[in-house]
Order: structure tokens, then sequence, then C-alpha cells
């Protein structure tokens, strides 16, 4: 029987090209919020014996985790042999310690949330930092792609001499990973972070470089001071406004106007729908939930609705 996906509100267009991708149907549910907030759904589609999957984004989580879960659990309660989640962008993972007595490990409770609805996970460039893979707080299977080759054919494909910054240490493996694909320069910058969006960047010296096109590379853009700071300090340095390319765009409140203000161009894959949309992830995130279906078939799993 062929697999099923099931889009979250907004998820419709990555759904649609991972079911063409890997030639499975996309099924019918009715979600929908009552005046008072309260989230209605109803399912139209069966998937009794079916291995299916709910494609949602975890951009601002708390607006739509609710109706993931209660999803999860109609799919089960209708018999789905197992269920499984795409998050192109897993959100909870920068809360990977308690910095402060008493603060909550939102990560942990996060993936133990998830965890017990869903046999399988799979994303793209969760923001491990502390921890070395998700498997130290998820139960469940779980498949974090790279979206570094990506990203490297994008430069490859539209700029010439490019020269790969990470505005961080933790960004290295991502700016080394790209410069690595394409053969060309990269250096990283250090931070130093103060506050939500207070952070120090400290740059290298870039003049053996000039002539190429900077472009800053990180995981995410969340508030944009990280990346905004870093195109200052090139920009002082002399070179162009440089060319900001990240996995997964949140631009949070005015990150976006900041960073365009600055001259930058704004490059991201469509882990969350925006328009600096220029990478598509669905080719990676469909071979790999068709990798995952195929091996929870082969155990032959299926978990009964609490
Ligand atoms: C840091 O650990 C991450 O790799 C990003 O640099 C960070 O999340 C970006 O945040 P913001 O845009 O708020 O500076």
């Amino acid at each position: 029987m062929t697999m099923m996906l099931f889009p979250m509100l907004g998820n419709e267009r990555m759904t649609n090209a991972i079911a063409e991708r890997i030639g499975s149907a996309v099924g019918k549910l009715e979600l929908r919020r009552f005046p008072d907030g309260e989230s209605y759904i109803r399912l139209h589609s069966t998937v009794a014996g079916r291995a299916v999957a709910v494609v949602c984004t975890l951009a601002h989580p708390d607006d739509r985790f609710l109706q993931l879960l209660f999803t999860a659990r109609l799919l089960r309660e209708n018999g789905a042999r197992s269920v499984h989640l795409v998050a192109p962008y897993l959100a909870y993972l920068r809360q990977d310690r308690r910095f402060n007595d008493g603060e909550a490990l939102t990560s942990r409770q996060f993936a133990q949330l998830l965890s017990a609805e869903f046999d399988g996970l799979v994303t793209v460039d969760p923001h491990l930092h502390r921890y070395g893979n998700l498997q130290e707080v998820y139960s469940i299977e779980t498949e974090a792609l790279a979206a570094s080759p990506l990203l490297a054919e994008w430069i490859r494909d539209h700029v010439e001499a490019p020269l790969i910054i990470g505005p961080d240490s933790e960004s290295e493996q991502w700016a080394g990973a790209i410069a690595g694909h394409i053969g060309a320069p990269h250096v990283v910058f250090t931070k130093t972070r103060r506050g939500d969006r207070d952070v120090l960047i400290a740059a290298s010296n870039l003049s053996a470089w000039k002539g190429r096109t900077a472009i800053l590379v990180d995981d995410v853009i969340s508030s944009g001071h990280t990346l905004a700071n870093a195109a200052r300090e090139i920009l002082e340095q002399g070179f162009p406004a440089p060319i900001c390319l990240a996995v997964h765009g949140l631009f949070a409140s005015d990150a976006e106007a900041m960073l365009r203000g600055l001259g930058c161009r704004l490059v991201t894959t469509d882990s969350i729908p925006h328009s600096s949309n220029a990478i598509t992830l669905a080719s990676i995130l469909g071979d790999a939930l068709a990798g995952q279906f195929a091996a929870i078939d082969a155990k032959g799993l299926r978990r009964t609705p609490k």
C-alpha cells in the first residue's frame, strides 16, 4: 500500500513536492480554528495499514504544536501503520543546557513530546551545539540531513569568486563543508553573545581576499543580529555588502529589514517559507523519508494508540 503524506497548514507546497519525489499520495485533512482559537481537525482519507507522514515545519512552534499532536494521534487512532514527522526546520534545540537555575530544558521536553507521538523524524540541519546528535534527546528514529551540499551548489551556480565566511565558531561546520565542496576559501569570525539581540562579532582580516564576493553562511537567521554585525565588519573592511546564506530563515521581527538595509542579499532554503527561499529541500527530505518508511516497514513496527 502506498505511503500517504499530510500537510499541516502552510506546508502544502513542500508536501506536494516531497510526494512527487517519492510517488506517495497526499491525504486530505481538514484543519481550522473555532472562533475561540481551538482547533477542529477531521481526516477525510483512509489511513488504515498505511505508513503516513505529517509535514510541518516548526518555526513558531508554540502556535502549531497542539494541532500537530492532535493530527498524529488522529492518524494513529485511524489505524496508520506508522506515523512520521517531516520537520524541515526543527525547533527548540537552542535551549540545550540549563544556563541558569530553574530553567526548563525545553530541547529535551520538546523531544520527549514528539517522540511520544511519532515513529520517525526527518529534519535538516537541526541546531546541534551541545548535543552530538538528535538521539541524545529523541527516542525515535531520526534523520538529520545536511543542506551544505545544496548550499554549495547554489554558490557554485550563482557566484564567481566566493569567500565563505562563518560568523562564529559554531558555523565552522557549515562554512568549512561548503567551502570544501566548491574549493573556495573560508574564514570564521568569533562571536560573543551578551543577550538575545546583543552579539559582538570579532572579524578576521580579509585583505587577502579582496575582489572576492563575501558570503556569510549560518544555520539560522533569527533576530538577524549575528549576520548583521558580521556584515558590518565586512563592509568596514571595504567589501561590498555580503550575501547572507542560511539554511533556516526565521527572520524574527525586523531581521529582514535590518539585513536588507545593510545591502545584503538574502538566500535561504525553503525549510521555512519566505521570499528569500532559493534552495529546495524536497529531494533530500523525500529520499530520507522513503528510507525511513522502508526501514520501519521491514521491522513491522506498529504502535497502538495510547
Ligand atoms: C548560533 O548559535 C546560531 O548558529 C546562529 O548564529 C544564531 O541562532 C543566529 O541568531 P540571531 O539571528 O538571533 O543572531
